[in-house]
């Protein structure tokens, strides 16, 4: 694992872009595997400019997406399908029948889950995932739990998780109350993991994440057992790792 401290939020979103970059460059047709939420926006406008200014190609990559709100059409501005347009999909060269993310209208939740699973697998396994991580430590909506669920399945959300995300939405009650998740295993399977966190909310999950015990209860903490994992963090996300820790 490697933490890298970013000076701000620009800065990190400049690193995070940096080397998915890379990762398009060295794998020209790289499956790339996004997030949605706040962190990553920045990160996205970034390989907006990088491909605005011919730096960066991306017609032969394939992407995936880690999760999407059960009962959202695409066309409704908190799906993430939608989100993923808005933000990157539309202002660079993706081709859209190569951008994958689970049908939050799909009649049948467990066949979706199934399709979504052999999405996964056809596209031979992703590359490079980038991760933001809950409050509660969340990775994708997959919730703090009993155990480690493998493949994509359907979460109810935690009451936390839906009140942080109310922000989006004229009120809680419209906050959807379940979700397409990708699994911790096909996030495990990725062969490089990219997670970035910023602000002070993310600092506990952070540091139980990745010097806390490996468990369910904190389901990021089983990327202690992933080979390639960069964190890029701001000071206020590494101020206990700092603390318990000392400099990095
Ligand atoms: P955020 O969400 O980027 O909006 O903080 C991250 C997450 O919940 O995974």
């Amino acid at each position: 694992m490697k933490i890298y401290e970013a000076k701000d939020y620009q800065d990190l979103s400049r690193k995070a872009a940096n080397i998915i970059s890379a990762q398009v460059i060295l794998k020209p047709n790289a499956v790339l595997g996004l997030a949605t939420g706040s962190t990553p926006i920045g990160t996205y406008k970034q390989l907006v400019e990088l491909y605005e200014k011919g730096d960066l190609d991306f017609s032969s990559v394939t992407t995936v997406n880690l999760d999407e709100y059960q009962g959202l059409s695409s066309g409704h501005d908190q799906s993430y399908r939608y989100f993923m347009e808005d933000n990157l999909f539309k202002h660079v060269n993706i081709p859209g029948e190569r951008s994958f993310l689970p049908d939050g209208l799909a009649a049948d939740g467990a066949a979706e889950c199934r399709r979504y699973n052999t999405v996964i697998e056809t596209t031979g396994g992703v590359d490079l995932q980038l991760l933001g991580i809950g409050g509660n430590g969340h990775i994708g909506f997959n919730e703090p739990d009993e155990d480690f669920k493998k493949e994509t399945h359907l979460v109810t959300l935690t009451k936390e998780t839906r009140l942080a995300n109310a922000r989006f939405f004229s009120s809680l009650e419209e906050v959807p109350t379940h979700a397409f998740t990708m699994g911790i295993g096909t996030i495990m399977a990725a062969r490089k993991i990219l997670l970035l966190a910023n602000g002070e909310g993310k600092a506990q999950a952070l540091y139980d994440s990745f010097f806390g015990p490996i468990t369910p209860r904190v389901p990021a903490s089983i990327l202690q057992l992933h080979s390639d994992v960069i964190i890029i963090a701001d000071k206020p996300a590494l101020q206990l790792i700092h603390q318990h820790k000392g400099a990095l």
